[in-house]
C-alpha cells in the first residue's frame, strides 16, 4: 500500500522518479508522504478503542522532517540513543511523548533524557535502574521506569531481529519481573509503573504477540496483588510491512487480535503504548539508483549446473541498503522505466513475464556479500538506466554507512505538488571532516 506506481514509468505520487533522479543525483532515498501519512493512520484507527500513545520508532526511518510530519499528527517517538533524543525534539516532539529503550544507555544520555523530562525509561536490567534512579536524585528530576520483561516468546523471524526469546540480552527474565518490582518499585525518584516488551521485528504473525500480552496482564495481576500498580503498558513495535513475498497482516489485523486482550483494561484507566516502526515508513520509501555498469556472469541453475547471469553493477549498495546483506532481506527491484511490456499489474508478478534476464544487481563495495537483489528477472538493462529498491523507507537510510569512504545518499520527501530536499548528499569533504583538526 504506496503512492508509488508505474504510470507508465515509475511515479512518487505525481512525480516521475526520473525526473527526481536528474534533479537530486542517485543514490537517493525517495519519501512519499501520503503513504507516510495514511499508515500512520490507519494505525491509530486501528487501536483507537484503546487510545494508544503511538511512539514512532525512530531508529527506523530518523530523517529530523519525517519525525516532523509524524509529531505534528500526533506521533511521540520511541528512542533508543542521545542522537536519537535530540532528532525527537528537533522534529518538534513534545517530551512527555518520548520513550527511551536500549540495553546500554550511557550517563551522558540519561542526564540528557532526565532534563529534557521524558514521559519513560525503558529499563532493562537492574544496574541500568540503579543508574537512572541515582541520576535522578542528583538533578532532582523525577521520571518514571517501564520494566522491560523478556516474555521468552518466540516472534519467528530472522535471528538477528528477535528479541523476546530467553537467550536475548533484551529485557529482564519475566521470572524476575516480581522481584525486581520488589527491589525497587518504591523509589521516589524513578517510579517503576510500566512494563514493556518488544519481541522481535518484523514480526509476520499475530500469535507471538497475543502470547506475550498475555503474559504481561498475567505479571500486572501478580504484582497488583503485591500493591504494585502497572499504569502503563508498552507493546514496543515489530509490525510488519509488506515487502511483496510474505503478505504481511495489515494494522486492523494485529489491532483485531490485540485490541480485545486489552479493552477491558484499557476502559479501567491502563494506558497502551505502541512503538511502530517499519510498518509506517517502509512503505513510504524507495532508494532510487542508477546502474553503472552491466557485464555478463555466471549463477547456478536449479541443478547446479551453471547458468549465465548479468551483473547489474548500481551505485548504491550495502553501503547504502544494508538489509540484503545483513539478513538475506527481499526488496522487490525493479527499472524505473520498464518499457510497456514490462509493467507487472502487481509487482510480485513480475518475476514470472517473458522477456526478462537472470540477474544479480549488486554494489560497487568491495565486498561478495554486496547485494541488493540475488538471482532476480528483469528486464535487459543498460548503463544509465535507474532502478527502484522498494519497501527501503524503514532501515534504509538508518543503516546506511560511508563504507569503502562513500558520501552517506541524499533523502527527497515528496508532498503532493511539491518535493524537497530533506537530507543533503554527504560530500567527500564531510567524511574527512572529523579527521582533519
Ligand atoms: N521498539 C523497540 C524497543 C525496538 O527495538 C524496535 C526495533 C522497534 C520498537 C521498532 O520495530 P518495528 O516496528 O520497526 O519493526 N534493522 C532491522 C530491524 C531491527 C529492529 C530493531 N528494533 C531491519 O532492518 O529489519
Amino acid at each position: 500500500m504506496d503512492a508509488f506506481a508505474y504510470t507508465p514509468d515509475l511515479h512518487c505520487e505525481s512525480h516521475p522518479l526520473r525526473h527526481l533522479a536528474e534533479r537530486f543525483g542517485t543514490p537517493t532515498y525517495i519519501y512519499s508522504r501520503a503513504t507516510l501519512e495514511g499508515h500512520y493512520d490507519r494505525l491509530a484507527a486501528a487501536f483507537a478503542e484503546l487510545h494508544p500513545l503511538i511512539c514512532f520508532s525512530v531508529k527506523s526511518c530518523p530523517n529530523i522532517h519525517i519525525g516532523r510530519i509524524l509529531a505534528e499528527r500526533g506521533s511521540g517517538m520511541d528512542v533508543v540513543s542521545g542522537g536519537e533524543l535530540h532528532r525527537a525534539l528537533l522534529a518538534g516532539t513534545p517530551p512527555e511523548r518520548i520513550v527511551y529503550a536500549g540495553v546500554g544507555k550511557t550517563q551522558t544520555e540519561i542526564d540528557a533524557a532526565l532534563r529534557a523530562r521524558i514521559a519513560y525509561f525503558n529499563i532493562e536490567s537492574e544496574p541500568e535502574f540503579e543508574t537512572i534512579a541515582s541520576i535522578a536524585r542528583r538533578l532532582n528530576i523525577r521520571t518514571r521506569g517501564a520494566l522491560r520483561i523478556n516474555p521468552d516468546v518466540d516472534p519467528r523471524t530472522h535471528a538477528y531481529t528477535s528479541t523476546g526469546k530467553r537467550d536475548s540480552k533484551f529485557g529482564v527474565d519475566i521470572g524476575r519481573a516480581v522481584r525486581f518490582f520488589e527491589t525497587y518499585g518504591r523509589d521516589d525518584f524513578l517510579k517503576l509503573d510500566a512494563l514493556h516488551l518488544h519481541i522481535g521485528s518484523p514480526v509476520y504473525e499475530v500469535a507471538p504477540y497475543i502470547d506475550a500480552i498475555q503474559k504481561a496482564l498475567a505479571l500486572i495481576d501478580k504484582l497488583a496483588a503485591r500493591h504494585f500498580t502497572v499504569s502503563t503498558l508498552d507493546l514496543g513495535g515489530g509490525f510488519g510491512a509488506d515487502y511483496e513475498t510474505a503478505r504481511s497482516p495489515l494494522a486492523a489485523d494485529y489491532a483485531a487480535a490485540i485490541v480485545p486482550l486489552l479493552r477491558d483494561r484499557a476502559a479501567k484507566g491502563l494506558k497502551v503504548i505502541l512503538e511502530p516502526g517499519r510498518s509506517i515508513a517502509a512503505n513510504a520509501g524507495v532508494l532510487l539508483t542508477r546502474v553503472l555498469y552491466v557485464k555478463d556472469g555466471w549463477g547456478a541453475g536449479p541443478d547446479g549446473a551453471p547458468v549465465p547471469k548479468k551483473f547489474i553493477i548500481c551505485d548504491a549498495g550495502m553501503n547504502t541498503l544494508l538489509r540484503p546483506a545483513l539478513y538475506s532481506a527481499f526488496h522487490f527491484v525493479w527499472p524505473v522505466a520498464p518499457g510497456p511490456n514490462f509493467i507487472p499489474e502487481r509487482r510480485a508478478q513480475a518475476q514470472s513475464m517473458p522477456g526478462l534476464e537472470r540477474c544479480d544487481v549488486v554494489g560497487p563495495i568491495c565486498e561478495s556479500s554486496d547485494f541488493l537483489a540475488k538471482d532476480r528477472f528483469l528486464p535487459p538493462m543498460k548503463q544509465g538506466d535507474l532502478l527502484a529498491v522498494f519497501t527501503a523507507g524503514a532501515y534504509g537510510m538508518s543503516m546506511a554507512s560511508t563504507y569503502n569512504s562513500h558520501g552517506l545518499p541524499a533523502e527527497v520527501l515528496v508532498e503532493g505538488a511539491s518535493t524537497r530536499l530533506i537530507r543533503r548528499r554527504q560530500a567527500i569533504a564531510d567524511l574527512v571532516a572529523p579527521e582533519q583538526f
